[in-house]
């Protein structure tokens, strides 16, 4: 993986603060507040037109929209971008950033977004053959392939660094969408079927063995099982079956997507990411039934070793265990981001935990544009109390300071320690009524100091370090950020905090807290 350092100092670019990676936009780091539009949305800058404010009303900061390959080359070599041009203005009006979707050679799988030019010629664009049949998949085992995507993924990026260099609205670009193959375990294609048999890249070996330790659990056991062999064919070194297919196909993605990447990086050096469609974790399905080959957690190691112009491997996370996804994105100084992920009540809690607990760059629920009435929603109301946090988020990222989390009846209680305190926070409890959901963030901003926003919890304090035993706590303001300063709004000192005993914020709406403690005996 890459640190972006970018030789215009001020284009988007990604640097570490402590444990976290931040996405740097105009010389300040950046939370993406974001939403993606459905797939054909931006293909149509009329259509575009009554969106744009209802994406304002939802709170966003940034809009994920789709490019497509067809659409800038439609004949080869002749590049359009009025519709990226619109996009960018469209943009700027409404004050929002935006992150491109390169929908390329892929798109959840297949070529559907490749120009026709592309897909007619199918003896100088070879096609995957899945399941008995040549698929509309372009191999990434042919160079013809990538070759053509990467022209015309530079042809963009050095289109946007012309356009946009002066104002930063491109803030990232995702190569590709979901990529992988569906209904078989590997393209079996005669390229394929040469590589499969061929040895494994003595630089894929080199990196296994160079990472042996940090390496995911199934990729090691299964190499390991092999005998941790240096060198042999993919069956060899890994053993036979679809979880190696899986693990073949995701080295030529990488491989087939860095390229792209790399050109794409020449011509204008903002970060860029991949997403992945996540497997539906039943004993029954096997790679193929999710695109094998994608970025997915058992294969991340792949993607990290062939793929290094490639900034932030990401999950669209469709599925439960938000949670367990998150972890399985942050191992070997993966950052976080979620490009999709649902913008229902759930999703709407969900961003406090990733924002909170694993210093995400930012979210982005999908589909956000046929939400019918954007301001009225959970979405909305999150988003809103996170902008007024954002400034504070990003200050404390990476330096142990923050926590994020999520509760409900099954799961009421967490611990988390921060600011020399360990904090215990439950689901909570007013009288006769008990909150069944609770979520939230909470910064450790000054010595005995806290902020936290959310709905649903309480929090009780432990101390860390030597001194008094006991807790109290000291104040409980409600308030407000205006421009990232703390404007106190009501003392909370009484039933609000249980007259001194916890710290609680009700389930009736997202309430911004300022907590202050003090130790006593
Ligand atoms: C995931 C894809 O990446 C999106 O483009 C979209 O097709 C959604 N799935 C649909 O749920």
């Amino acid at each position: 993986m890459t640190t972006n350092v970018n030789d215009g100092a001020s284009a988007p670019y990604l640097r570490r603060q402590g444990t976290a990676t931040q996405l740097v936009v105009d010389g300040a780091p950046f939370l993406v507040l974001g939403g993606e539009l459905h797939n054909s949305s931006s293909s149509s800058l009329d259509y575009m037109q009554p969106i744009w404010e209802r994406m304002v009303a939802l709170n966003l900061n940034t809009l994920l929209a789709p490019v497509s390959w067809e659409l800038i080359e439609p004949e080869e070599g002749r590049f359009d971008f009025t519709l990226v041009d619109g996009l960018l203005r469209d943009a700027r009006s409404h004050g929002l950033r935006l992150i491109l979707l390169w929908f390329g050679s892929w798109k959840n799988g297949m070529s559907s977004y490749a120009p026709l030019w592309v897909k007619r010629d199918t003896a100088r664009f070879p096609r995957a053959r899945l399941a008995g049949k040549t698929a509309e998949v372009l191999s990434t085992l042919a160079e013809a392939n990538w070759q053509a995507d990467a022209r015309a993924f530079a042809a963009l990026m050095a289109h946007l660094r012309r356009a946009d260099a002066g104002h930063h609205t491109v803030i990232m670009v995702q190569v590709e969408n979901e990529v992988g193959v569906l209904g078989d375990s590997r393209d079996r294609s005669g390229l394929a079927e040469r590589a499969f048999a061929g040895p494994v890249p003595q630089e894929l070996i080199d990196h296994l063995a160079e990472h042996r330790e940090a390496l995911g659990e199934e990729l090691r056991a299964a190499w390991e099982g092999c005998g941790a062999r240096r060198s042999g064919t993919w069956a060899e070194l890994f053993g036979a079956g679809p979880e190696t297919d899986e693990r073949f196909m995701a080295w030529h993605y990488a491989r087939y997507v860095d390229h792209v990447a790399a050109a794409g990086k020449v011509a204008y050096d903002i970060p860029l990411f991949v997403n992945a469609w996540l497997s539906h974790q039943r004993p029954e399905h096997i790679p193929g039934d999710w695109p094998s080959g994608g970025p997915l957690p058992q294969v991340l190691d792949l993607w990290l070793a062939g793929a290094p112009h490639i900034d932030i491997l990401t999950p669209d996370i469709y599925e439960p265990n938000f949670e367990e996804w998150c972890r399985r994105y942050t191992r070997r100084g993966n950052p976080l981001f979620i490009p999709e992920m649902r913008f229902t009540e759930d999703g709407a809690r969900n961003v406090f935990y990733a924002i909170g607990q694993h210093d995400a760059i930012g979210t982005s629920p999908f589909a956000v544009d046929s939400l019918p009435d954007p301001s009225n929603t959970p979405l909305a109301r999150s988003y809103a109390a996170l902008r007024q946090v954002a400034p504070l988020v990003v200050a404390h990222q990476g330096q142990g300071a923050m926590a994020g989390f999520l509760l409900d009846l099954a799961h009421p209680k967490v611990t988390r320690q921060i600011g020399g305190y360990e904090l215990e926070i439950a689901l909570d409890e007013i009288f006769i009524f008990k909150a069944e959901i609770g979520y939230g963030l909470i910064v450790a901003t000054g010595p005995d100091t806290f902020v936290g926003v959310g709905s649903g919890f309480k929090v009780t304090f432990r101390p860390l370090t030597p001194g008094p035993a006991i807790v109290g706590i000291a104040a409980v303001d409600e308030g407000v950020f205006r421009d990232g300063a703390w404007v106190p709004g009501r003392r909370l000192n009484g039933d609000e905090s249980a007259q001194g005993v916890a710290w609680r914020f009700s389930d009736r709406g997202i309430s911004i807290q300022r907590c202050s403690v003090y130790r006593y005996e």
